[in-house]
């Protein structure tokens, strides 16, 4: 139930501003990792996290993390919002057995349940309002003994963002090349407030900060760990 949705089953503003930045962002995305990722870290740390048996990422995007995971997954589902983000990861994944799924996450449901659910950079984009109900999503998709990792940005990402509202949908502005601009949600958390908030929820979870800009993390449904 997404009680702070702006009306029930229909998706909120704040929510198709920002699918609409990743469909027009789409083809410069990769960009981003070109320019500005550490990855050698990043998938040393992915490396470090435990992955394995039936593989649900969110939020896939272009498939950067959807090509790390399926050397790891037994089976592998990518699931994302944008259609042209998704052309892009099965671009990237082909010839591979990976299902793509085109949902909104936040009316979606899974149809089976997985041993692993996998977000890069994703939850810095759930409200904190929509948060309690994705991690009962979360609870949903995991298999028993299954757990949820995942990766983000941390608070010093503040630096690099123009935030434009800091109310109960935290929201910054960005720009794309061709000098349009997007809104989309940025929540920051920290590893201590993220596992303490979590904990709230029902889940036991170990949060490090990788480096200065970012967090890894892997949780367990409480009553399951
Ligand atoms: C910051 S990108 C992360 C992409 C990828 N995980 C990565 O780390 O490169 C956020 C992704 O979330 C997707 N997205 C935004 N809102 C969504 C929603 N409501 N449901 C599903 N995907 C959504 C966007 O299309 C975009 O691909």
């Amino acid at each position: 139930m997404h009680g702070t949705r702006e009306s029930h089953g229909e998706a909120a503003d704040w929510s198709e501003r920002q699918i609409a930045y990743y469909r027009a962002r789409a083809t410069e995305y990769d960009t981003t990792y070109a320019d500005r990722m550490h990855m050698p870290l990043l998938t040393k740390i992915l490396d470090e996290l435990p992955i394995s048996g039936d593989v649900l990422e969110l939020a896939c995007g272009t498939g950067q993390w959807t090509q790390l995971l399926s050397n790891r997954a037994s089976t592998l589902t990518a699931l994302d919002a944008a259609p042209e983000m998704l052309d892009v990861a099965r671009g990237r994944m082909r010839g591979t057995a990976t299902r793509f799924i085109e949902s909104d996450i936040f009316s979606w449901e899974p149809d089976r349940q997985y041993d692993t659910v996998f977000f890069a950079f994703w939850l810095s984009h759930v409200p904190p309002a929509e948060l309690a109900a994705f991690w009962d999503l979360l609870r949903r998709a995991l298999a028993p003994g299954g757990c949820a990792v995942f990766l983000d940005d941390s608070h010093a990402k503040a630096e690099i963002e123009e935030l434009v509202v800091q109310a109960q949908v935290p929201t910054v502005r960005r720009r794309l090349s061709d000098g349009s601009q997007h809104l989309a949600v940025k929540v920051l958390h920290d590893a201590a407030g993220l596992t303490r908030r979590l904990y709230d929820l029902g889940w036991e979870s170990h949060i490090e900060q990788v480096d200065p800009y970012h967090f890894g993390g892997i949780a367990r449904p409480r009553e399951r760990a």
